[in-house]
């Protein structure tokens, strides 16, 4: 379902991706890992167009995407959750759900009528805020809820697109343990086959979530492998999880 082919990628000097490889199948977990500065976020730029590599590929469900302007990558199937929030604070969930989706129908013209004239978006709105497991809080602007909570609904935003492939890059980052839980929660509960690619520190939520772990350092991939395989790593172990034992 994606494929990522020798992506590469300087900044000047500063290489933040050298010939970066993986593939996930059609409703794989792939989680990639790395200190900060290793390239995951740029990782994410570059297979959802908002950076251009200087070379490799990427394949989205057999289609070669790496030439595409982002929202026709959306078109092909990618959606992307950002490491900082990205919610209009003053609306409620169901207002921020049912822009998303007014704007993936390429309705967003007709949208600042009142929502009631849009019966179809406001439902699909409700639903996906079901599957995030947020709809209680429907009718709550989003600045009152509580961080976790709005992580959720970001989440919520990368769903109205209605994506084949789903990039969260740290979900739980900042969040409590309750928070995490619940985000966890989430996650496991989406469709088995939406594929999804996971950036994230918690190993917890790592080891929990995925089959398959991509460990980049200095832009490079270490090691790529599974959960187990990443965690009996001395390699790993020294460059990131700190050189501990076991
Ligand atoms: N647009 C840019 N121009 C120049 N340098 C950049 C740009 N984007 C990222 N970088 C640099 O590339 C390196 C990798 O950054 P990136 O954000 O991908 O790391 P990361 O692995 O996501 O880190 P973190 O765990 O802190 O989120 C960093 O040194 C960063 O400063
Ligand atoms: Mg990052």
């Amino acid at each position: 379902m994606l494929e990522v082919q020798d992506l590469s990628k300087s900044f000047h000097t500063l290489t933040v991706a050298y010939e970066v490889s993986f593939s996930v199948p059609r409703g794989g977990r792939h989680a990639v890992i790395g200190p900060n500065g290793a390239g995951k976020t740029t990782l994410f730029n570059l297979i959802a167009g908002a950076v251009a590599p200087d070379g490799g590929e990427i394949i989205v469900d057999g289609v070669d995407v790496t030439g595409m302007a982002p929202d026709a990558r959306v078109r092909a199937g990618l959606a992307r959750s950002y490491q900082h929030n990205n919610l209009f604070p003053e609306m409620t969930v169901r207002e921020n759900l049912a822009a998303a989706r007014a704007v993936h129908e390429g309705r967003a013209p007709v949208f600042w009528r009142p929502l009631g004239n849009f019966g179809d978006i406001l439902r699909a709105a409700e639903d996906l805020a079901r599957r995030i497991n947020v709809a209680e809080h429907l009718d709550t602007p989003v600045r009152q809820l509580s961080y976790g909570t709005q992580r959720q609904v970001e989440v919520g935003l990368a769903l109205a697109l209605e994506p084949k492939v789903l990039l969260l890059d740290e979900p739980t980052a900042g969040m409590s343990p309750e928070e995490t839980r619940a985000m966890q929660a989430l996650i496991g509960g989406l469709p088995a086959d939406l594929t999804i690619v996971v950036i994230e520190h918690d190993m917890d939520v790592v080891f929990g979530l995925a089959e398959r772990v991509t460990v980049l350092d200095y832009g490079t991939v270490l090691l790529e492998g599974t959960p187990g395989e990443v965690r009996a790593s001395d390699v790993v172990r020294q460059r990131y999880l700190g050189g501990g034992t076991p």
